[in-house]
């Protein structure tokens, strides 16, 4: 093989990242679309972040997704960012200009809405609206949400300052109700749940109550597991939601929306979730 045949590269840094299924996703993207390239996992800490990222591009590489703990370092990195990235406060997806000079983007929003109306037909506008948790995942949904025009956004926590902290970044992109855990009893059923927390990938569930689910309420988890149910998507089914989703199609979303900024084509996800969710 030569230098003009050689696929591109491209990779995903995080830590842990040996669980993750974005090497199949991006291959199946490839596939689908003609593209020749390879898709690794490089597992850094925090401290090697930067010389990782540095690294991979000086080698020839195109372009990264970053995943958890790294999103926020890689705002830092970028040289320019796209306006996702700026309201986000984080970057999930690196690209390599020909010059040396990196370009970060957050697709997470992006991907989110992509599912939750495109995929599941849900709709948001003029909806009662409840996030669980307030990091980084919290972070990258909350301005697609506001922008969605709810009627009623709700952000609940177990540390408050946190919560409140996020509600005075995004406070101009519209309001968000900020209350803790034990004021949600008195919260009432909301239309959509979101579950933006990491307790479940710690195998932990937060005890809940089950009034902010109705049998109308949409349940959706930001985390996915390999097989069967994420313990939140597990217990919005016990207590009677509607329809309980876990971040596959999310996940697959985000993806597509790099693949785009990387190679200037949009990859079909419908397939590549079915193939996800079947295998
Ligand atoms: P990240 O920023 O990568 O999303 P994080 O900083 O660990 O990860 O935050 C994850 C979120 O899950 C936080 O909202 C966290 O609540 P705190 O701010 O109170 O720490 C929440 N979380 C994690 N484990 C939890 C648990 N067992 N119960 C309730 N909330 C939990």
């Amino acid at each position: 093989m030569n230098e003009t045949t050689r696929p591109d590269r491209y990779a995903l840094i995080g830590q842990p990242v040996h669980h993750s299924r974005s090497p199949v996703i991006h291959s199946l993207f490839a596939r689908e679309t003609g593209q020749a390239l390879t898709y690794e996992l490089i597992e850094a800490a925090p401290e090697e972040f930067e010389q990782a990222v540095r690294g991979f591009a000086a080698a020839g590489g195109r372009g990264m997704n970053v995943t958890v703990p790294h999103k926020e370092a890689a705002f830092r990195l970028a040289d320019t960012r796209g306006p996702e990235a700026e309201q986000a406060g984080a970057v999930n997806t690196l690209t390599f200009g020909p010059g040396g000079d990196i370009r970060g983007d957050n697709t997470d929003g992006i991907g989110f809405l992509r599912d939750l109306t495109e995929n599941l037909g849900w709709t948001l506008e003029d909806r009662r609206v409840l996030v669980l948790g307030a990091g980084g995942a919290a972070r990258g949904i909350l301005p697609p949400l506001l922008e969605s025009a709810p009627r009623e956004l709700v952000l609940a926590n177990r540390t408050l300052p946190r919560a409140q902290a996020l509600e005075e970044r995004f406070r101009e992109l519209g309001r968000i109700e900020v209350v803790s855990f034990d004021a949600l009893a008195d919260a009432g059923a909301f239309d959509i749940v979101v579950n933006a927390t990491s307790a479940g990938l710690k195998g932990e569930q937060p005890p809940f109550p089950a009034s902010i689910v109705a049998a109308s309420t949409c349940c959706y988890d930001l985390a996915y597991t390999r097989s069967g149910d994420t313990p939140f998507v597990l217990w919005a089914r016990a207590a009677g939601a509607a329809q309980a989703e876990q971040g596959l199609g999310m996940l697959v979303e985000q993806a597509a929306e790099s693949f785009w900024i990387w190679r200037g084509i949009r990859p079909d996800t419908a397939s590549v979730i079915r193939e996800l969710v079947g295998g």
